[in-house]
């Protein structure tokens, strides 16, 4: 089969800081919840940390050079918030500003457009020491940041977004808890979810005011789901959680006020005001999609939870939040990566988008800013990459992409996830996503065969498998 794009489809790739630019401690950076946790209780399979992840911040220059090998004409990245700005004063840290800037203009140079989003989950330290995403101030915090980054770089960054996948570093860093700071604070850590909110209203805020002039929008995760069995409570379960994780933050940001769901247990968290603060005008939102989920109700969701193999996905720690909501995330034939609960269903993707122009007529243009498969894939004697299973996973899902554009849906642009293998998380670097191979010991960068089969796509704008 193949598929042309539209003129114009803009091909990228994608990393978070984290997860490679190790580097923790260096040029000023300052600790994150994620250096505390790795640095206490937290381990990874094979040992690997985000102290050194792949060290990306002293190897910037041999990684541009793959970009630019690949040829796509975007990629996205985060920064460290705590490489930024160092205390709950203010202070800002030249140093983390300029290796930023060394990285946005070293892709300029390249003729690739930076996409730069302000946090992927690495709070700083200091601000976690302050209450974290459970006080107001958060917000604050947030927007100073967002207006340092946007007064250093604002004349230069193609696509501004304010946070990836929220529902991880508030639903999972404080109800569920199984992601730093891994508290569970129970109904009261719902309040992250309004105060991250906040933080994305005040930090587009700021980016306005500091006068950028790329786009500005969010990075949302929006899986669909399949119901587990065709009785009627699963299937109405199913109904419940339907793309629940991207409606939590959508509905607001688009102006609809909170889920009732949500505002049945914020209270007075939320003030006069706020709801105006979060539904700033954006010009692109960021659609992750990996698969889809099996869900049932929460009551049936026991017989098949006692189904699940030991290794249960990170995934499985959305329990105590999504019970209360009267749906579970259950086993399904498995992906190679995150578990037995995740499966790849036919028109997921397309029907992910197709669903989103359906139910918010009203969105900005939507860029595909993570997709992609991981699992533990191996060079060959030979030092070849055969990494097959990706190229089929890729293909198949920018083919839904096309299709979702022949159907109508407004997509502009589609980064893979990840230019790099990076770190996982904690799996470490036993799943890997990138299109590059990196040996976490000798750090050593290898082109995998979906590293060419993806500068095809980008050269050709097209997909043939
Ligand atoms: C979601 C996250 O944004 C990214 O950090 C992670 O590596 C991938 N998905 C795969 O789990």
């Amino acid at each position: 089969m193949t598929n042309t794009f539209p003129e114009g489809f803009v091909w990228g790739t994608g990393t978070s800081a984290y997860q490679v630019e190790g580097a923790w401690d260096v040029d000023g950076k300052v600790p994150s919840v994620w250096d505390t946790a790795m640095h206490s209780t937290l381990r990874t399979p094979d040992g690997t940390s985000g102290d050194r992840a792949i060290d990306q911040y002293h190897r910037l220059d041999e990684d541009l050079a793959l970009l630019k090998d690949l040829g796509a004409g975007a990629h996205r990245f985060s920064v460290a918030w705590p490489r930024i700005v160092t205390d709950a004063t203010g202070t800002v840290n030249q140093a983390g500003l300029d290796y930023y800037e060394r990285l946005v203009d070293g892709l300029l140079e390249r003729g690739i457009a930076p996409a730069l989003n302000l946090y992927h989950w690495d709070t700083p330290q200091w601000m976690e020491d302050l209450g974290g995403m459970m006080t107001r101030d958060f917000a604050e915090h947030f927007g100073h940041l967002a207006a340092v980054v946007g007064e250093r770089m604002g004349d230069r960054v193609a696509q501004w977004f304010t946070m990836n996948e929220p529902t991880h570093p508030s639903l999972a860093g404080y109800v569920a808890g199984f992601l730093p700071p891994a508290r569970r604070e129970g109904v009261a850590g719902m309040a992250t979810v309004h105060y991250l909110l906040l933080a994305h209203g005040t930090s587009i805020s700021a980016l306005r005011a500091a006068g950028v002039s790329g786009q500005i929008g969010t990075i949302l995760s929006m899986n669909g789901v399949v119901p587990a069995t065709t009785h009627p409570d699963d299937i109405a379960a199913a109904e419940r959680a339907e793309y629940f994780d991207g409606r939590l933050f959508l509905d607001p940001m688009l102006g609809r006020g909170h889920l009732p769901e949500l505002a049945a247990v914020l209270g007075d968290t939320v003030r006069d005001g706020d709801l105006e603060t979060i539904a700033q005008p954006m010009d692109v939102l960021g659609v992750n999609w990996y698969s889809t989920y099996t869900v049932a109700s929460a009551e049936r969701a026991a017989v098949h939870l006692a189904e699940l193999p030991p290794r249960a996905s990170m995934f499985l720690g959305f329990a105590p939040v999504t019970a209360g909501l009267g749906f579970a995330i259950v086993p399904a034939p498995g992906l190679p990566w995150g578990g037995a609960h995740r499966q790849l269903t036919p028109g997921g993707l397309r029907g992910a988008l197709d669903w989103l122009a359906a139910t918010y007529p009203e969105h900005p243009d939507v860029t595909i800013t993570e997709n992609g498969i991981g699992y533990p894939d191996v060079p060959y004697a030979s030092g070849v990459i055969h990494d097959e299973l990706r190229i089929e996973y890729l293909a198949w899902a920018i083919q839904e992409v096309a299709d979702a554009i022949a159907d109508g849906a407004r997509v502009r642009g589609y980064h893979a996830w990840s230019s790099h293998d990076n770190l996982q998380y904690m799996a470490g670097f036993t799943q890997r996503f990138g299109l590059i191979h990196v040996d976490p010991d000798t750090l050593v960068r290898t082109p995998k065969a979906s590293f060419d089969w993806y500068r095809e796509v980008v050269r050709t704008g097209a997909v043939t498998a």
